[in-house]
């Protein structure tokens, strides 16, 4: 449980510091205590004695679908309750869940006050407050995308001062390596991030290629990262990948010149909404057959971020090799067995072969 309080609030707009409390008695020890004084008369006129103002989250964090809806709870009421309701603000903002240094800035996804509401960006449409209750300033989040992942604050603002707590968002997905067709170490920053929206995918967070290394993610190239640094997955330690003096761990390289330093990348891709197979066909396929092929199912070759997707969060499982959108062979396998890769699952890669040669194909509809 997070808990916010409001501290005592200066004068401004009729909210007045009692300085001298001859008659009332209340505490100042902690902090936490104001009065407000209207302007004297009948009209408005409230003193609140020793209130405090909590803003609460009974989640740190919350995990979501892409093009699903998150609720990212947050709830304010005073101590003790008022009767009188009091004008506040209610302001969500976002900024990336990684422990970036510099702390980055904050963008703006919603404000509220009373009933109206106005949100920004790429959020307009998508958001409003759930309100189930008094106090429920809970953000709702429709059709979600992949770079909605991040840390989400909700601001309560009453007066002058506010409170606020934090709640991380967490898209379900998987983080996959990828590498240009051109070779290893092609990509800046810039190409990096193309890469990975051809596939359908993100540049992974930096909490996203951990919690992909604590589940067995062992990768000895370098690849960049949302936050502009370059880093590596490593499970066994190994020479050529750090070295076997150094523990298991995430390497990095640290944040690399965008535009100067090349590396491979670390993609993000989460479920989506159609589905991907393997296209029954009476003969294998050269690359352009296989695109024809998808199509005249109605579908498109699927993308390489589509395939992970699919092995990983729907559990597509299938021995054969197929062509992928960027010209790639691969295969996902979930159950190793013999003849289908190693003994782990994965999925299987051959690379960028000639595009004339012959395989099946993986559409997506
Ligand atoms: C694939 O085969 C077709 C004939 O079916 C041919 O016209 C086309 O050029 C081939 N594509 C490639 C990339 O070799």
């Amino acid at each position: 449980m997070l808990v916010g309080v409001l501290r005592p609030l200066l004068a401004a707009c009729g909210l007045v510091m009692l300085r001298v409390a001859s008659a009332v008695h209340f505490n100042y020890n902690n902090g936490f205590y104001y009065q407000e004084v209207g302007d004297g008369n009948s009209n408005g006129e409230i003193y609140f004695n020793g209130v405090r103002l909590l803003v609460e989250s009974p989640q740190s964090s919350v995990s979501a679908t892409r093009g699903g809806s998150a609720i990212l709870p947050c709830h304010f009421h005073y101590e003790p309750e008022l009767n009188a309701p009091r004008r506040t603000r209610v302001k969500w903002s976002w900024a990336p869940a990684a422990a970036a240094r510099p702390a980055p800035a904050e963008t703006e996804v919603m404000v509220a006050v009373g009933d109206r509401h106005r949100s920004y960006g790429g959020y307009r449409g998508r958001v409003r407050l759930r309100r189930s209750a008094p106090g429920d300033m809970s953000l709702v989040i429709d059709e979600l995308r992949l770079n909605d992942a991040g840390r989400y604050r909700c601001e309560v603002i009453d007066g002058l001062e506010d409170e606020s707590v934090t709640v991380e968002l967490e898209m379900r997905g998987v983080v996959f390596p990828y590498h240009s067709d051109k070779g290893r170490y092609h990509f800046n920053f810039l190409a990096a991030q193309r890469a990975c929206r051809e596939q359908d995918a993100t540049l992974a967070t930096f909490d996203q290629l951990f919690a992909a290394w604590e589940e067995g993610l062992d990768w000895c190239n370098a690849g960049w990262l949302a936050d502009g640094t370059a880093q590596y997955p490593i499970t066994a330690p190994r020479a050529g990948c750090g070295g076997t003096d150094l523990a298991p761990g995430v390497r990095s390289y640290g944040p690399r010149h965008p535009l100067l330093h090349r590396f491979d990348a670390f993609c993000f891709s989460a479920s989506v909404k159609g589905s991907v197979y393997f296209l029954q066909h009476p003969t294998k396929l050269n690359f352009t057959e296989a695109a024809r092929a998808c199509s005249e199912d109605s579908g498109a070759v699927a993308k390489v971020g589509q395939l992970y997707a699919a092995w990983r969060l729907a559990g597509l499982d299938r021995c054969d090799a197929g062509w992928l959108a960027d010209g790639s062979v691969r295969y996902p396998i979930v159950k190793a067995r013999a003849n289908c890769g190693p003994p782990e699952p994965g999925v299987r890669t051959f690379g960028f072969p000639p595009r004339h040669q012959k395989f099946g194909v993986y559409c997506y509809r």
